[in-house]
């Protein structure tokens, strides 16, 4: 049986790696996608989200507009620095490709009610934005906890530092107040952070191979990846063309846990001062009642990157 997943999602280039992943994987049935502000302003967002599925011939997936600023702080800014003006590596996407395409008239924290109640311990939440839309969903319907068959993220980060902070990684931070709602939730979280993410590159000759040959989705994720990867130059000083691999880990997490190892601790959100946003977890399992999160903490690169070129070019 197929994860059947909603992915919400802040598209984003890595976003769109992972869509397309996730989208040509049997392992996955993606029942919706919920958008939220992040990688840029959630019309941004959300035009992405809906470019994407036309992109990949799938305008079938219903697409849920979600929220556009965290639900406490003030919004930081948004990462089009990261990931381009369109957020999508600057390939001119400022209008929607189909404009026959159209968002569910539900707010995604609703359309996650929804879908989560009607479908009882069937339904994987895959956030690999911030978590706002997760947040207002359980303060909208908090029996979804107990419904949810588990919850699949990207973001946060254990020992590894931080990439927006000295301590926060980027998704936990833009919405830290959300993020500590959905740790203290009691609903199975694996936490796909920086630990991994970071971890794991791809680099210039590995797009090539992706793209090989004419390959349409191979091709699209190296003409959208060209902004990011000077993004990691300027930033990373990576030498190669390499980027880390957020969003796509959380997909390879659901199609084979095995390339991964997961350590069992809670984990506590700041929401204010110098440690805001980030996620701490207590490793030695003595000081907190909290539930606790499965963070993944060692991950098999080359078996993720022979995964992931393996679904793409399929
Ligand atoms: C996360 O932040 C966003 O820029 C990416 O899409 C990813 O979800 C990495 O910190
Ligand atoms: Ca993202």
């Amino acid at each position: 049986m197929p994860h059947k997943i909603i992915f919400d999602t802040d598209p984003g280039v890595d976003d769109a790696m992972a869509l397309l992943f996730a989208l040509k994987s049997p392992e996955i049935e993606v029942l919706g996608l919920t958008t939220v502000f992040g990688n840029s302003n959630v019309e941004a967002t959300t035009r992405n989200a809906l470019n994407l599925l036309d992109f990949a011939g799938r305008p079938d997936i219903p697409v849920a507009k979600g929220a556009g600023v965290p639900l406490v702080i003030p919004p930081h800014p948004t990462g089009e620095f990261v990931h381009g003006d369109d957020a999508m590596g600057n390939i001119g996407w400022h209008a929607q490709t189909n404009p026959n395409m159209h968002v569910v008239e539900q707010h995604a924290a609703q359309f996650i009610v929804e879908q989560v109640m009607s479908n009882p311990g069937q339904i994987t939440l895959v956030p690999v934005g911030p978590l706002t839309n997760l947040a207002l969903a359980l303060q909208l319907e908090p029996r979804i906890a107990k419904h949810v068959k588990e919850v699949v993220m990207m973001g946060g980060s254990v020992l590894h530092a931080g990439n927006v902070s000295p301590l926060a990684e980027a998704n936990v931070h833009n919405d830290p107040h959300a993020a500590a709602l959905v740790f203290r939730a009691e609903w199975p979280i694996t936490m796909a952070g920086l630990d991994v993410t970071e971890a794991v590159q791809m680099n210039a000759a590995y797009f090539d191979e992706l793209a090989a040959g004419g390959n349409r989705f191979g091709g699209f994720i190296r003409r959208v990846v060209a902004f990011y990867q000077q993004f990691h130059v300027d930033w990373y000083g990576m030498p190669d063309g390499e980027v880390h691999t957020h969003d796509p880990s959380a997909i390879a997490y659901l199609i084979d846990p095995s390339i991964y190892v997961g350590q069992q601790w809670p984990v506590t959100v700041p929401t204010d001062g110098p440690a805001i946003g980030a996620t701490i977890a207590d490793r030695r399992l003595r000081f907190w009642q909290s539930p606790k999160v499965n963070c993944l903490m060692q991950v098999d690169g080359d078996r993720l990157r022979a995964l992931y070129k393996m679904r793409i070019r399929a």
